[in-house]
């Protein structure tokens, strides 16, 4: 069980708004004047990577409030909790056990009294021994001919984790492997790719835990049909169609060879399944020994996570500080901002990660929460965002904090582009923090030579009040074992805000109602008759809908 502390009941909660008073007023700038030595006390790190988090609005005082916060309210107990496979997701009453997925030390791990490790171990040299033969080419389609393309379906977790690593990890992709990934059940997404790809060399891989998923189900009927148009034969869709699922009873139904299945288990959430047989499309198209790295790296990072004194734990203390903006501050958003093309689908991934844990309401007590959970999760890589979004961030009137990502090596060491790129992360994030006094602005307006009538009606447009928090992540190069520690890192971070929060952040019954009622509405569509059962707005945008298509 875990513990059903209201956070703002605790000691540490309310000394927390007593100091946050008198924090208010401290700017970033003045603090790092006062303490020459506060990058060493505020950073810390862990194999290649930098966490740099002395940009925040915190002294020491406000990491030990902080800190008790996270004892007060149980964190250790749940952390526990959470790696010996008690049932911590409640109300689907199952285990929360991506770690065992990437549990490289094989220590056991039970759920029900049988060791997770067991399955855990066959499916992944199931998945080792499948992904060496696509990539050898010894796995051939209907015609005799290697496998070259593969297409994922699945969406949300079945989908999101699966491409941001692929995209993340392009460099280590296997060169005789294209792989695509549909997602949308908007039919664009998945004739625009079966454009692109020729049934006698393409693997569907059919991902989703439950495989009932509309988008997942309809893409995938879609892909079957045009396959079965090309090789005319249902004998020949083993050869081109494995599923990724927990439903072994819907993945035979679909007509999918029991042989071809990838299994994983229900104590596996969507949105922290990049590690389990989701991360099948992983595998084949970076190869088996990066997808190890990358399970590797996660592993490292959750024994860091488990056994670290929680003052030099990186996700705990990232959760910390955000748990400081969000419910101190009132900070809404957080943006992650990597500076790294390949990591472009990092904050989209996130998004799942952290508003589908976390965007609750209710407590683990079963009451309303009456104060803010999870934050709003965007962002872009760099530097595209600061040409698009960064204005707000610099002078808006919204606090956004956010985390700056890098890698020191870039994988195209292309003239002066890394360093280029670089010296924006370390600009912005200096700016970010110093802003621009009313003085600089003047005295810049003066070198340029500006008259006094133009310095007095533009000057205080031109003034920045910096203050505005950044958590710099640095590391060496983005390999497979780094972005794994990464991500393990972030899913740990969430992990933390939500039992602070109290609230159980592993299941996501508020995307069933938009599901439920589609479904109802999807015949009505289909139909000549005028609708007339809801609401007069989407009575209206029905009809209109079929009126625009008669
Ligand atoms: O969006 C809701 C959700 O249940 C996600 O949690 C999940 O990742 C996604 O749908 C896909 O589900 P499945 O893998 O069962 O198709």
């Amino acid at each position: 069980m875990l513990p059903t502390i209201n956070p703002t009941t605790t000691q540490a909660w309310k000394k927390l708004e007593a100091h946050y008073e008198q924090m208010q007023a401290q700017h970033l700038k003045d603090l790092f004047q006062q303490d020459p030595k506060r990058f060493e006390k505020l950073s810390l790190t862990f194999e290649d990577i930098l966490i740099d988090f002395s940009k925040n609005r915190v002294t020491q005082e406000t990491m030990q409030l902080l800190l008790q916060l996270a004892q007060e309210t149980g964190l250790q107990e749940a952390i526990d909790g959470m790696f010996s496979g008690e049932k911590i997701n409640f109300t689907e009453d199952r285990a929360v056990l991506h770690v065992a997925l990437r549990n490289s030390s094989n220590s056991p791990i039970m759920v029900d009294g049988k060791d997770v490790m067991l399955d855990v171990n066959r499916v992944l040299d199931q998945m080792k021994a499948f992904s060496e033969q696509v990539i050898s080419g010894g796995w051939k389609g209907y015609t005799g001919k290697p496998i070259t393309t593969i297409v994922n379906i699945g969406i949300g977790g079945s989908d999101l984790g699966p491409v941001m690593v692929t995209e993340a990890l392009k460099p280590y992709q296997q060169p005789n492997i294209t792989t695509y990934f549909v997602s949308n059940v908007d039919g664009t997404h998945i004739a625009e790719t079966l454009k692109k790809v020729d049934a006698e060399t393409t693997l569907f891989m059919i991902a989703s835990k439950t495989f009932t998923t509309q988008e997942t189900m309809t893409n995938a009927h879609s892909a079957r049909t045009w396959f079965l148009e090309n090789a005319k034969d249902e004998e020949h869709i083993k050869k081109h169609f494995v599923a990724i699922s927990t439903n072994t009873k819907a993945v035979s139904a679909f007509g999918i060879d029991p042989q071809n299945m990838f299994e994983f288990w229900d104590w596996v959430g969507g949105r922290y399944s990049l590690w389990s047989a989701i991360g099948l499309s992983i595998c084949c198209t970076i190869g088996f020994e990066n997808f190890r790295a990358l399970l590797d790296g996660a592993h490292a990072m959750d024994q860091h996570f488990q056994k670290t004194p929680f003052e030099k734990n990186a996700p705990v203390i990232l959760a910390l500080l955000g748990i400081w903006y969000n419910n101190f501050f009132s900070a809404e958003a957080h943006a992650l901002l990597p500076y790294d093309q390949y990591m472009h689908r990092f904050a989209a991934y996130f998004q799942q990660g952290d508003m589908e844990s976390n965007g609750k309401s209710v407590d683990r007590n079963s009451q309303p929460v009456n104060y803010q959970t999870g934050p709003i999760i965007w962002g872009e890589p760099g530097t595209n965002g600061q040409h698009a979004f960064y204005q707000l961030i610099h002078q808006g009137t919204k606090l956004i904090p956010c985390d700056f990502l890098a890698p020191a090596v870039t994988h195209n060491p292309l003239s002066d582009h890394h360093p280029k790129l670089m010296a924006n992360f370390f600009a912005q994030t200096e700016a970010l923090m110093n802003g621009k006094t009313e003085e600089e602005v003047l005295k810049e307006m003066q070198a340029a030579n500006l008259s006094e009538e133009e310095i007095k009606s533009l000057k205080d447009f031109k003034v920045f009040e910096g203050n505005r928090p950044t958590n710099s992540i640095l590391f060496k190069q983005l390999t497979p074992r780094t972005l794994g520690a990464l991500l393990a890192m972030y899913e740990h971070k969430i992990f933390v805000q939500g039992i602070i929060w109290n609230i159980y952040s592993f299941d996501q019954w508020g995307v069933e109602l938009g599901k439920q009622l589609a479904s109802k509405i999807l015949p009505e569509l289909l139909n000549e008759e005028p609708v007339t059962s809801h609401d007069s707005s989407t009575n209206g945008l029905i009809n209109q809908f079929k009126a625009f298509r008669s």
